[in-house]
């Protein structure tokens, strides 16, 4: 078997888990442009120890996924390593990785001692990748942040204890917890990670782009690049960064009417898979129209839809008017 840092070699570009964000369907968008692998939004490992619908819904696979990362969270060692040897035996082959998310800095999680909060218990993160990693079939790897107090950055010396508990690769988001989203990620952690641990290191944080993917590897010497906001009505990005990965010139970005095309097409992709899940087009429209003339008219159209006979007219009226300009 390859190690996990020749697969990462052929497997440089990746769509992070983006909880509510990276169901099926936008897999599905983002493999079609290029993603090479991608995330489940975060599963909850209690959810799935007590057989959750809703969570066991978040492990459909898009029909064009040949592998996948699942990515758990949660803080009991015990109920971790059990989901994880039960996705490695119920998602099969397709299973490429299992992720531990030790970054989310959402207050339900972290109060719960589970995402970001486990920075802060090292010694519980430890005893976490060890028990996943002994129930595990497939490689894990853990997904943390800069640090989790502003100021205290402690990635390098957690990513060593991760390395040594068993983890085959770490994702490092350069920022601290306490940032959430805001500021900009710090890329200078990312390259103190990689001299701290042997194993491959993932970069993640503002990667938006083919010359800023090409730019994180080139400054932290990090092994891929995982993606995240930038893919959101945007998958797109993933044609461009594959271009300047592989030295080819940039593909020719999408025009606005394929930007509503895209949008119609997520849309219908929604309804085939879950009629339910078309509440999702609300936030997806809004980010394929950035940019668009007349974009907040047409976020506002887009949000007081409900069935995919409303998209496809408004849609038509977002065409329509993008002809007449
Ligand atoms: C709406 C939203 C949902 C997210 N869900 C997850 C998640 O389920 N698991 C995870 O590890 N990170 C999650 N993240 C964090 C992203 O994976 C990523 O680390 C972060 O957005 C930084 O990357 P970016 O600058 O490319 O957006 C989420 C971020 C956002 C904005």
């Amino acid at each position: 078997m390859p190690s996990y840092r020749e697969f990462l070699r052929s497997h440089r570009v990746m769509l992070a888990p983006l909880a509510g964000v990276s169901d099926r369907v936008m897999r599905q968008l983002c493999i079609e442009q290029g993603a090479q692998l991608t995330f489940t939004e975060m599963v909850s490992a209690k959810g799935l120890s007590h057989g959750n619908e809703r969570t066991e819904d978040l492990l459909e696979m898009a029909p064009n996924e040949d592998i996948v990362g699942v990515q758990i969270f949660g803080h009991e060692p015990e109920v971790m390593a059990g989901q994880a040897s039960r996705l490695c035996e119920t998602v099969g082959e397709k299973l490429a990785v299992i992720d531990i998310n030790m970054g989310c800095p959402v207050r339900k999680l972290v109060t719960k001692g589970d995402g970001s909060a486990l920075m802060k218990s090292p010694e519980l993160a430890e005893r976490i990748v060890s028990a996943v990693v002994a129930a595990s079939s497939v490689p894990v790897t853990v997904k943390f942040r800069r640090g989790y107090e502003i100021d205290n950055e402690t990635a390098p010396e957690f990513a060593r204890r991760m390395e040594q508990a068993g983890a085959c690769a770490v994702t490092v988001h350069g920022r601290y917890a306490a940032q959430m989203y805001h500021g900009q990620a710090d890329w200078g952690v990312i390259e103190r990670v990689v001299r701290s641990v042997s194993i491959p290191v993932v970069g993640n944080g503002d990667v938006v782009s083919g010359a800023s993917a090409l730019a994180m590897m080139e400054q932290t010497g990090c092994e891929a690049v995982l993606v995240a906001r930038a893919a959101r009505g945007n998958p797109w990005v993933f044609a461009e960064i594959r271009a300047a990965l592989e030295g080819r010139p940039a593909p020719e970005g999408p025009t606005p009417l394929q930007r509503v095309e895209m949008a119609r097409r997520h849309a219908h992709l929604l309804y085939e898979w879950e009629p339910r899940a078309l509440v999702r087009m609300r936030k997806q429209g809004s980010w394929y129209c950035k940019g668009l003339d007349g974009a907040s008219a047409a976020r506002g159209m887009l949000n007081a839809c409900k069935t995919i006979e409303e998209y496809d007219l408004a849609f038509d009226q977002l065409e329509q008017h993008l002809k007449g300009c």
